[in-house]
């Protein structure tokens, strides 16, 4: 038995190196001249960077957001990443969560200038911490609009000229928080497990029109818009997410858009956010064999991992309980 088990091991690690270097090496042929990819938050943080690499293969390029100051800024710095004369910018300051055929005409004009969309990567998005009785409704509603309502709203904008040119990508960036509820993230979880469910549903849709989608769960990263995060992070949040990882938003960014070259459902990094796809598959799509072998193989394994994290939890959150009343008890 021990044999097999080795045996399998030893074959999947095989499969996987050899995947590996053969999906590199077709990334770094593949460039993208002529070809138009739009960059939701792409004046900073991951969208910056998936801009940037975008920039660095050739493609012309929009981004979109709200602060025009920061979108001028930071479309000289996709530009110096150009490496063709006739590459084209394009920036929109719009706010995607607002009226939507505002937001339809806006895409649709940077569509006319720049061409045809070739990928849409949705990397707007925020987040607010807090449990739920210390959220306001002001902020589950603007958490609900920013990530969910701008995410379809752009994807909606430009789905039905990528059916009639029969090919495109679209990104839709969630978050590890779309495979696991944490203590502080309720409301930020549920706009992210939605975003799940639209990927899901969206790449059934069409899939027979030659559209692939990618769903991006990012870890922690280390941008403007999660220093921001970390101000409302209750401590037992910070206890949680210290035991991962922090990656740079252009090791993120360069996952999400190799993976959506490479047509991945799931783009993920690090070792958590591979447990995470492998033990929460569900009905996802499935994209390549390696990644089926393991979610069959694995799965039964990764529960019982899961139970030991989702245990380590539950007593950082029983200790921090207690020290807070132990600490209201000297005050009063
Ligand atoms: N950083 C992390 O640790 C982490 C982890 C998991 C998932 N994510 C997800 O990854 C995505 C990018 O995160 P990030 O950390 O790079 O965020 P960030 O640094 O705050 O950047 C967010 C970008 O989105 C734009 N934006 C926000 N709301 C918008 C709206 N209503 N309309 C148009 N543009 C809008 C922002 O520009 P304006 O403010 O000027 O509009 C900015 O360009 C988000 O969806 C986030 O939830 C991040």
């Amino acid at each position: 038995m021990f044999l097999i088990s080795i045996g399998i091991i030893t074959i999947i690690v095989v499969i996987f190196i050899i995947q590996f270097k053969f999906k590199t090496n077709k990334l770094y042929d593949k460039m993208l001249y002529g070809h138009h990819i739009m960059i939701t938050g792409g004046s900073r943080g991951i969208g910056k960077c998936v801009a940037m690499e975008a920039a660095r293969l050739g493609a012309n390029i929009t981004i979109v957001a709200r602060d025009a100051t920061r979108l001028k800024a930071a479309a000289n710095d996709i530009k110096s990443q150009f490496i063709k004369k006739n590459q084209k910018l394009h920036y929109i300051s719009i706010d995607l969560g607002s009226e939507y055929n505002s937001v339809k005409n806006a895409l649709d004009c940077a569509i006319q200038e720049i061409g045809p969309l070739y990928m849409l990567v949705n990397c707007a998005g925020m987040a607010i911490c807090g449990t739920l009785e210390e959220m306001s409704i002001n902020d589950i509603l603007k958490l609900i609009n920013v990530n969910l309502i701008s995410t379809i709203q752009a994807t909606k904008a430009v789905i039905s000229d990528m059916k009639k040119t029969g090919h495109g990508t679209i990104v839709i960036t969630a978050s590890q928080a779309a495979m696991c509820g944490i203590y502080g993230l309720g409301v930020y979880s549920a706009t992210k497990f939605a975003l799940r469910g639209f990927a899901e549903a969206l790449s059934m849709e069409t899939k027979a029109y030659g559209i692939k989608i990618t769903l991006a769960l990012p870890s922690d990263t280390d941008t403007p818009g999660f220093a921001e995060e970390n101000k409302s992070k209750p401590l037992e949040t910070l206890l949680i997410s210290e035991s991962g990882h922090l990656f740079t938003p252009e090791q993120v960014g360069h996952q999400i858009f190799k993976d959506a070259l490479e047509g991945n459902f799931f783009s993920t990094i690090g070792f958590e956010g591979h447990l995470l796809t492998i033990g929460c598959s569900g009905m996802a799509p499935c994209t390549s064999y390696f990644e089926l072998v393991c979610q069959v193989v694995f799965s039964g394994l990764l529960r019982l991992i899961v139970i030991y994290y989702q245990a380590k939890f539950y007593k950082i959150i029983k200790t921090c309980k207690l020290e807070r009343e132990e600490n209201s008890r000297k005050i009063s």
